[in-house]
């Protein structure tokens, strides 16, 4: 049991992380750059700080024994790379100051230097580098396809997917990797390490949303059914009518539908097992909550 401060907290991958911390009895402290507007569970302790103002950050992180890093600056470069590269250095430095035991980054698959194409993924990968050269202990996940995306796949009932898509990926559900998280601030061996996250079993995109389309609708749909919006439409749409609000995920879809699933998940395995929700059981969830609301 700990004192983890979670930054991100009220994101996705963030939210995700509070409950589960919580859930293993670790003391959660908040750190939002808006407490007057952040919803947290109760039990939450939540401060004011902001990664871009390392003023902020000796109060934020005082007396916590771990910091959990779940940032994510958005479609503007520039702000990204405020908070995604500059930010987590700026953390890694108040964490260092402050003889904090582990500081944990949230990354993404495409921030592997090999993969970054984007300048968000850019930012990421510099970020990612420059906690793992600072001198406190820190651990990366960079996490790789999670099953709960699929739900944006899926418009009025159908699936949908950006680009063919055609090489394979292995989803893993968000549960499995906050609970290799929340243990991993236990866990001495798992500092100074960068563990590429994914699940056990591969599929394709196609085959993933069909399986889930089919678990939410209760209906059975075939992976051929899957429609397809080409990326160069997605990316003419972005242009024309969302004034690029869509250009950053766009840039992960491009970099699926090129590579696929660019993990190597030897060490996250070795270090972490298999993780405990098979993709073929987290499917068969979400069609029992669908069927327990209706
Ligand atoms: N979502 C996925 O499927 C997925 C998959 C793989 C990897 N990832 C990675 O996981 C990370 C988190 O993604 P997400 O989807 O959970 O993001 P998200 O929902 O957009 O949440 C981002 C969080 O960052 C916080 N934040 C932004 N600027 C900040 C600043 N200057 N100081 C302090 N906090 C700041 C926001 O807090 P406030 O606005 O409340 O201050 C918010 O809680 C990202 O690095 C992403 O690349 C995500």
């Amino acid at each position: 049991m700990a004192r983890i401060a979670v930054l991100g907290a009220t994101g996705y991958l963030g939210g995700h992380a509070v409950t589960r911390l919580q859930a293993d009895g670790h003391e959660v402290r908040a750190v939002v750059r808006a407490p007057e507007r952040a919803r947290l569970p109760e039990g939450v302790v939540v401060v004011q700080g902001d990664v871009t103002e390392p003023a902020t950050l000796p109060a934020a992180l005082a007396g916590t024994d771990g910091v959990l890093l779940a940032l994510n600056g958005g479609g503007d470069v520039e702000l990204a790379v405020q908070v995604e590269q500059q930010g987590v250095a700026n953390v890694a430095a108040a964490a260092e100051a402050a003889g904090i035991g582990r500081v944990l980054l949230i990354s993404g698959m495409f921030a592997q230097p090999a993969y970054a194409a984007y300048p968000w993924e850019q930012a990421k990968a510099r970020g990612e580098r420059m906690l793992m050269d600072s001198s406190v202990a820190s651990t990366v996940f960079r996490v790789g396809f999670i099953n709960e995306t699929l739900a944006s796949f899926v418009r009025g009932g159908r699936p949908v997917l950006i680009g063919r898509q055609r090489h394979p990926v292995r989803p893993v559900a968000v549960g499995d990797v906050m609970a290799a998280a929340s243990t991993a601030f236990g866990r001495p061996d798992t500092a100074n390490q960068v563990y590429d996250v994914a699940g056990g079993q591969e599929m394709t995109l196609r085959e993933a949303a069909a399986a889930y389309a089919s678990a939410i609708t209760g209906r059975s749909i075939a992976p051929s059914a899957v429609r397809v919006l080409p990326l160069w439409f997605m990316r003419a749409v972005n242009r024309l009518f969302l004034r690029g609000r869509m250009t950053r995920p766009l840039g992960i879809l491009t970099s699926m539908d090129r590579h696929g699933d660019v993990t190597d998940t030897t060490a996250w395995f070795r270090d972490f097992g298999a993780p405990p929700t098979p993709f073929t059981q987290w499917v068969a969830q979400q069609r029992d909550s669908v069927e327990g609301r209706s």
